[in-house]
């Protein structure tokens, strides 16, 4: 089978290594892909939001199946339009993408179909925004409407911080249309946790559970990013939790947008804070979550084109699937800045030495060859270096051991993940 990937991270060339292990997978595309998925597949100049290109470059090779990495062709109805011309393609339709490109779609949808989440409400107004924050006091979480690249989350300590959100959302419109509309909802205190399934729209299949880190720095210190690091499994899921997630918020939600007329087939990540042994839902994404792919797919012992088969075909109820028990943990290496401005193009050394040791996989995020014909930082995450072992221990000690190997100009990285588990 011919298959594409879409996207450019650290998540897709993490799909396209899996694939690549595939026993019914010839060759694989990554449209428009990086330096690290050029070793395992072809890559295509298109981008993933040029959607009737991607098309078009699927009809031309004769593609047999397309995986989506990113949320944004997906907001875009890349699906609709693929399966309206009988192209098999994995995710969700644009109807059921809403989940993630609209935040106040999914509080909706959750206070319709009663899933546990943050209380909030939504405005368009900037004063009575501004008045519903002096009314509720802080912390209080403010978000834009829409699609922000990971950044449209402000959560707020102080009056003058929850201000200054709504003033750059809703007055300098720094997220454009995506800043509209703003939820301001509760601010939670637990722990984090994300959880993924695959979907037909029917049957659930949830994968190893996960844990992202979103700040930049140690001790979850700094700015949001789109993730510093992760690991699997998480160590706060304990099976009845998980049992609660799957009944509380997965199977509701699958359900619920079923009787809403969207079957939602693809992937499915709950961003949890468990608070007090519940869960409550900070954010549905409608997609594989990165750097979550990095840990969750190493640990997958199935092929993966057979599960992203029985999505397709409403038959994941059919298929059994088996994971390792050991634990997995990744590292993402970013550049000076990140996530505010950074340069590009500084050489990347010591992958050749990190090559074929055991146990390490290194994805790459934001890499490119540049006219040397040398692998250069191309993006802010760079790379994610994932390490596998018997426990969080064991992985994170490997992980950090390769890590030593690699240099590049203003690399910057977590140096906690995987610590006090
Ligand atoms: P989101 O993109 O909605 O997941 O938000 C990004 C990050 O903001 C989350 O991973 C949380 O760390 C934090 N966050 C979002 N919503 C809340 C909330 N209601 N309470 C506390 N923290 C939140
Ligand atoms: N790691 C967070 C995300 O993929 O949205």
């Amino acid at each position: 089978m011919k298959v594409l990937v879409i996207g450019s991270g650290g998540r897709e060339h993490a799909i396209a290594w899996k694939l690549s292990q595939s026993r019914v997978v010839d060759k694989i595309y990554c449209a428009p892909g990086n330096a690290g998925i050029a070793e395992i597949a072809e890559c295509v100049e298109v981008e993933s939001k040029d959607l009737s290109s991607l098309l078009d470059f699927v009809k031309y090779e004769w593609i047999d199946l397309t995986v989506v990495g990113p949320e944004e062709p997906l907001a875009r109805g890349i699906v609709d339009i693929f399966q309206k011309e009988g192209r098999k393609i994995i995710g969700p339709t644009k109807a059921g993408a809403q989940l993630e490109s609209s935040k106040v779609f999914a509080k909706e949808f959750m206070k319709r179909h009663k899933i546990p989440t943050a209380e909030y409400k939504v405005f368009t107004s900037y004063t009575h925004a501004e008045e519903y924050i002096r009314l509720k006091g802080t912390p209080i979480v403010i978000k834009a409407d829409g699609l922000a690249a990971g950044k449209g989350v402000f959560v707020c300590e102080k009056y003058e911080e929850a201000t200054e959100a709504l003033r750059l959302i809703m007055k300098e419109k720094i997220f454009g249309a995506a800043g509209e509309k703003v939820v301001i909802e509760e601010c939670l205190k637990g722990k984090e946790v994300s959880y993924l399934v695959f979907t037909d729209g029917k049957n659930i299949l949830p994968m190893v559970t996960s844990k992202d880190h979103k700040r930049l720095l140690d001790d979850d210190e700094g700015p949001n990013t789109g993730g510093m690091g992760t690991l699997s499994p998480n160590p706060i899921i304990t099976a009845e939790l998980e049992k609660e997630i799957l009944n509380t918020v997965i199977k509701p939600t699958i359900k619920g947008l079923r009787e809403e007329g969207i079957i939602y087939r693809g992937i499915l990540y709950a961003g949890l804070m468990i608070v007090d042994n519940k869960p409550y839902v900070l954010e549905f994404n409608c997609r594989f979550g990165d750097p979550e792919t990095q840990v969750i797919l190493p640990r997958l012992e199935t092929d993966l084109l057979d599960i992203f088969m029985a999505v397709w075909e409403g038959k994941l109820n059919k298929i059994e699937v088996k994971w390792k028990n050991d634990a997995s943990l990744c590292v993402i290496l970013a550049s000076a800045g990140y996530p505010g401005k950074y340069k590009k193009g500084f050489p990347i050394k010591g992958l050749e030495m990190i090559k074929g040791i055991k146990d390490i996989v290194v994805f790459h995020a934001g890499t490119k060859f540049n006219e040397k014909g040398e692998i250069v930082t191309n993006g802010g995450r760079v790379l994610g270096v994932t390490a596998i072992g018997k426990d969080i221990a064991e992985a994170r000690q490997k992980a950090y051991g390769a890590i030593d190997l690699i240099k590049f100009e203003g690399m910057q990285y977590r140096k906690d993940i995987g610590l006090n588990v």
